[in-house]
């Protein structure tokens, strides 16, 4: 089978197609025959070199949807089940960019009947941040929640998931996001680049902006960032912290039911073959991506 792995790290070109044996699930595990699989920029990073790795083949790929076609009989999945999964750490010899992928069954959940497995495949591991990280900051219905990065995929989910909650969200985005912002559920807004004049019970980071966003929530609120090792330090009585994704397939599971009921709607920019990985990751490289790559093989 085809698998776009780094053996080399570098830029958008550094990614390879390589072919390997298919591999085959072991105890717990199920084989997924891979429909899409988006790429994020947690792939960028670790193409470039930031989880290390070096010298091994590195496989890329954390969010797939696609068919069970192998499975550990005890897992309870079947031959033939759709499924959507989280393939989940940065060095790892293959990942979910390949024909086949290989996860374990307590990753995956069912995939969405009302979506197409391009837009599935979008799911897993922005959607479980989002909700890990509004887990974390534990608000109530009422308080409120500044999002940076508004118009990405976590900050897109986040959004949408504390609106649901009854959290009264404002989204921190490029003016020519405002429209999409608040179609998401936001109802307040304020223009990347510009110093907000409130404050929030809490922030979420999805943009990375980090200490300088402290000033901007109230004494004794919270912080959440998004990039493990880089949580500003508190003052104020301000929590911080920083989510760090957690594999749960029954999470994923309810994440799926919401985009079944409409609460949380998926974005998709465009869709590469696995051949042209290397052209995806140079267009994430280039910036102002609205929606998921996603590769079909
Ligand atoms: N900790 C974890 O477990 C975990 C899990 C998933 C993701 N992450 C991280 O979370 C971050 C967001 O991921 P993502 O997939 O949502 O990325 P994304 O889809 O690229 O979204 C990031 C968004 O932030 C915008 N942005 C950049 N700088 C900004 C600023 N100063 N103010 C407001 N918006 C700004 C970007 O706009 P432009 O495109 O115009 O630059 C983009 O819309 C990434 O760093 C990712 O690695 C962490």
């Amino acid at each position: 089978m085809r698998a776009a792995v780094v053996t080399a790290f570098g830029g958008p070109e550094a990614v390879e197609i390589v072919d390997v044996e298919r591999p085959e699930p072991g105890a717990g595990q199920i084989r997924i025959k891979v429909a899409a699989a988006a790429l994020n920029p947690v792939d960028a990073g670790v193409r470039s070199g930031g989880f290390g790795g070096a010298g091994e083949q590195l496989g890329l790929g954390w969010d797939v949807a696609g068919t069970v076609d192998a499975a550990d009989p005890a897992t309870g999945w079947h031959i033939g089940d759709r499924v959507v999964a989280l393939h989940h750490g940065p060095v790892k010899p293959l990942g979910a960019h390949a024909d086949y992928t290989i996860v374990a069954a307590a990753s995956a959940a069912p995939a969405p009947t009302t979506l197409d497995l391009t837009h599935a495949a979008t799911i897993p591991l922005n959607a479980l941040t989002a909700a890990q990280a509004l887990d974390r900051l534990a608000l109530e219905s009422g308080q409120s929640l500044l999002v940076t990065g508004a118009a990405g995929a976590v900050g897109g989910y986040a959004i949408q998931l504390a609106a649901h909650r009854g959290i009264e969200v404002t989204a921190y985005a490029a003016e020519t996001d405002e429209a999409l912002v608040r179609s998401l559920g936001a109802t307040h807004f304020v223009p990347r680049g510009t110093t907000p004049e409130r404050r929030w019970d809490a922030v979420l980071d999805a943009a990375v902006i980090g200490a300088e966003t402290l000033a901007w929530i109230r004494d004794g609120g919270a912080y959440e960032g998004v990039i493990p090792g880089a949580t500003p330090p508190s003052e104020r009585g301000v929590r911080t912290g920083t989510v760090e994704i957690a594999d749960d397939g029954k999470r994923l599971a309810d994440l799926v039911r919401l985009t079944d009921e409409g609460v949380l709607t998926t974005r998709v920019a465009r869709t590469y073959p696995l051949t042209d990985a290397a052209k995806a990751h140079a267009r994430l490289a280039e910036g102002g991506v609205r929606g998921r790559l996603v590769l079909v093989p």
